[in-house]
Formats: C-alpha cells, structure tokens, sequence
C-alpha cells in the first residue's frame, strides 16, 4: 500500500455550503488558486446542478486549475451526474463525486427506500459518471452509522461499478476514534474488491474529534482524506486541512505517511478563506490561530529563547509565518515592500506592486507604522479592487456628534459614471448606506448583519467591517478595511454591491442561453 495520503479539500463545496453568504464565482476562484498552489491533491469546487452560480463557479476553476484535480458534487441521480459531466469537461483532470445515504435513519426515513433500491441507485450513478471520466468517487452518507454488513456490500457493489475511490463520510460526527478506525478496518478485512479503489474519509467535527477520526481512518489504511481549510464547513465543520497535513507532516517519522501539501503555504490559505467567507479563526485553533505561536508564560518565552523546541513541536516559518524585522514607513520603498510581501510568500504575479506600495504610503501617512497584517490586508484589497470594478467609492464625507444630525456625502463611480448623494441618518454608517441608496435609486439591498472588528493591534488597528446583506433573495457578503470606521462600513457596502452585480450578469446570460434553447 502506497504511503502517500492524497488531500481531497472540500472547502469550497462542504464550507460553503455553511456559510451565511455564498461566495462569489472570482472569489471561489481565488480560493480554488490558493488550494492548488497549497497542493491539494483534488478540489471539490462545487455542486454543479444546485444553482446557475455554483454551475458556473466549478466550470471556472475546472479552466484555470492545472496541478489539481477539480471535482464536482452530485446526488446519484442523472441530472446531478450530467450537470457534473458538463461543468467539468472543460478541465484537465476531473473527477465526479456522487453519493447516497447508506444508514439504516437516512434510507429508510429520508431516502425511503429498500437497501436494494438503494444499491442499485449507487451503481447506475456510479456507471453514468464514468461515462463522463474514469476518475470517479462514490460516497456512503452517514457510513459512521451504516451496518457494518450493509456498508461492506455497498463498497464492494459501487468498486464493482466502477468507482476509483470510496469514500466513508462520519456525516454527523457522531464516531469515536477507535470506533472509526475499527470502520475502515473491517472494510479492508472484509470486501474483497477493495485494492481496486483508494479508501477516503470524511470527518464531521460535531464532538470534537473530525480530525482524530481521519488520522484514526489513515493508520488503518485510508489514503485520501477530505478535509477544509480552517475546518469550515456543516454545523462544527469539516476535519481542519491545516491539521491533519501538519499531524502527518509532524509525526511523519512515526505515521511513515507523506502527502503533497507545501506546509509554508498553510497560514497565508486560511488568512485568504477566512477574510472571503467573512469567517473569523478562533485564536487558540491549531497550527492558524493567533496565538498558535505565540508564547505567554514566561518559562515557556525563556525557554524557546534558549531552544526553539522546548515549546514548539513545529516552527512558525514551516507553516508560512515569517516575523518581520523590517519597520515599515512611509519613508520605506517600493522594493522594501516588495521585499517583505515575498518573504511573506507572495509572488510577484499576486500582486501589482505600483498600486500596492500607492495605497501602503496612503496608509502609512495615517498610522506611521505599517505591519504585516495591514500589507496582507493591503494587499487582499487592491486584489478585490481590481477584480470588481463596476462601482467604485471617489469620495466620502461623514459628519456626526452629540446633538448633531448625522450625514453623509458619497460619491460613487457606476460603471463609467460618477454619481453623488447626500443624506442623513441615524449615525454616519446609516447616513453613507442612505446615501448609497440614492445613488442606487433603488432600496433593494437589506443589511442583515453588520460586524466590526479590530485588524491588528492596540491603537495601531485597522477596522474591518463585515457585513452581509440579502438582496433578491440571496445572501452576500461584504468586507472593507480602513482606517476609518464610516469608510472601512461604506467599503464593505460596496464590495457587496460589486457581488450582486456580477451575480446579476451571470443571471443575465443564464437567461439569454435558455432564450436560444441552449
Ligand atoms: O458529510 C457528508 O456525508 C458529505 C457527503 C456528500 C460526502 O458531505
Ligand atoms: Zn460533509
């Protein structure tokens, strides 16, 4: 058996899924490029057939992706497994995963349906989507309470079919370690076609334990495992990317297992998914927290002066955290900056230096000092700017104070056109968003949620603003960093609005294609 763990990641299918605003097609692709650059064996980029924007996100990634396999989600039915077929066929390497309940709750009470219906479901998904490609994944949900006899006849029948790898999803993170492993342990004592295909788990976190449940699955012989960045994903999540991949990269010379993950590029991945999906990592969270370096009691800061490995089992640097010697001013140059945003694991194709190092010095004129998270944040902006242009902010003036009515005046570029509105509200946020309003002519944007955060440190933080708004029945999210609060909430508002816009287009032909018959 190969000792090479393959890392199927399902952040922007099972995250995305549980998010509060879907993400955006450029924004998965962003994603999707950090994934592979990451060295994601497979990315699940979508489920093709749920809607016209997840159909069109996994036929854009299926194009730009070259080093990874891109994968597409489908129910074990026809119109899932062709809308698959036909967003990926553009791609590389593709595979099509499909599933079907297998627990004794989930057929009977949802699927409603016998086990042998249910067989024989699997089996003509299995055969159409090979149709489509040899590279086929089959899924038993809910295999952590499936019957042992029942699982076993499914795997067998679904290899039998044609499926390359199986995968044993723990759906409701109910198993324990042992339990799990004892899972997979029998799947390889008892079906006897199983060298045929690569076992895959996938771990739920609802007790805590997706990750050692996915370790627990490869030391029994799995050799894919599916997992998310920052362990996003339904309810507690997914089995967390970062740290598995450290686990096996860590504990190699005990696991004897390797994968293909450039651990360096771990830290700036899940700063890059957790600003798109608008979801903050816990502090303390293994390997991607804040504090996942940091060291507080003094006898530990001694000791790791003293040797780094007193305290740390792995360095910062191996997970792409490099501390900065440089202090940054507005007196730095451009090449000082390009300096630090290479040793901070950028190439220079990520970034367009002029514009970058323009808004570094607008930045450091305000605040003086200039850190690593203000040029990351710098940075993920000028990227967003240049993506989504259609409106753009020109000019904003907010006026508020005790026993004073606020207001607000903003200009906004629409398209080529400059337009300006003044109006007042309940506080200067409120007074700018009215005043967008007007510019728009329309009110059909609804804040739901409205979120500010401190980025960086003390005094010296930036404020970041995270809103997600509704808007013809769809959530989006919304992010803007400033050093003003009113600009950092009106920045958020109108990456939003740039959402909605590109979400509009992408109607806009889905309809013009039905027109022609297509
Ligand atoms: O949790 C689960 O069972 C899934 C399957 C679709 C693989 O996400
Ligand atoms: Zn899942």
């Amino acid at each position: 058996m190969s000792n090479q763990v393959k890392i199927f990641d399902t952040t922007l299918r099972d995250g995305e899924q549980a998010l509060p605003a879907s993400l955006g097609v450029k924004e998965k692709l962003k994603i999707a490029l950090a994934l592979e650059r990451l060295g994601v064996d497979i990315i699940e980029a979508g489920f093709p057939v749920s809607s016209p924007g997840d159909f069109q996100s996994v036929q854009t990634i299926a194009r730009e992706i070259k080093n990874a396999t891109v994968c597409g989600l489908s129910r074990a039915l026809d119109k899932d497994i062709d809308a698959c077929g036909e967003a990926l066929k553009v791609a590389d390497h593709f595979r099509i995963h499909t599933f079907i309940a297998t627990s004794e709750i989930h057929v009977g009470a949802k699927l409603r349906k016998s086990q042998d219906e249910v067989v024989e479901m699997a089996v003509q998904a299995v055969k159409r989507a090979r149709r489509y490609t040899n590279d086929v994944e089959f899924s038993c949900e809910d295999a952590g309470r499936t019957n042992i006899d029942y699982l076993c006849r499914m795997v067998e029948a679904a290899i039998n079919a044609g499926a390359t790898t199986v995968n044993i999803p723990d759906t409701v993170g109910y198993t324990t370690p042992t339990e799990f492993g004892g899972i997979i342990k029998n799947l390889f004592n008892r079906v006897p076609n199983i060298d045929k295909a690569i076992i895959s788990v996938h771990c739920h976190n609802d007790l805590g334990l997706a990750v050692a449940n996915s370790l627990a699955a490869v030391e029994q012989g799995a050799r894919q495992v599916e997992a998310t960045i920052n362990g996003l994903g339904e309810r507690a999540g997914n089995c967390s990317l970062e740290e598995i991949a450290m686990i096996l990269q860590t504990r190699q010379a005990m696991l004897g297992l390797t994968t293909n993950i450039r651990s360096q590029e771990i830290s700036r991945t899940s700063k890059l998914v957790s600003n798109l999906c608008n979801m903050p990592v816990q502090a303390n969270k293994a390997i991607v927290g804040a504090n996942a370096f940091s060291h507080s009691s003094g006898i530990h800061q001694d000791g790791v002066l003293k040797a780094q490995n007193t305290y740390e089992i792995m360095t910062p640097e191996s997970v792409g955290i490099n501390k900065n010697n440089l202090n940054l001013t507005s007196r730095s140059g451009r090449h000082v900056i390009k300096h630090r945003l290479m040793e901070l694991g950028y190439k220079e194709s990520d970034f367009d230096l002029e514009s970058v190092y323009e808004a570094f010095l607008k930045l450091a004129d305000k605040k003086g000092q200039v850190f690593d998270y203000d040029l990351e944040a710098l940075l993920f902006f000028s990227q967003q700017k240049h993506d989504h242009a259609y409106y753009e902010l020109k000019y904003l003036h907010a006026t508020s104070g005790k026993e004073i009515i606020p207001s607000a005046t903003v200009s906004l570029l629409v398209g080529d056109k400059e337009v300006t509105e003044t109006a007042i509200g309940n506080g200067p946020v409120d007074a700018a968003y009215n005043a967008i309003t007007k510019v728009l002519g329309h009110n059909k944007i609804e804040i739901v949620d409205f979120k500010l955060d401190s980025k960086g440190e003390g005094a010296n933080a930036l404020a970041q603003v995270s809103v997600i708004a509704e808007y013809n029945g769809r959530r989006f999210n919304g992010i803007g960093l400033a050093t003003d609060i009113v600009e950092s909430g009106v920045k958020a508002l109108i990456y939003v609005l740039n959402n909605t816009h590109l979400a509009d287009q992408i109607d806009q032909q889905k309809k013009q294609v039905k027109i022609a018959g297509v």
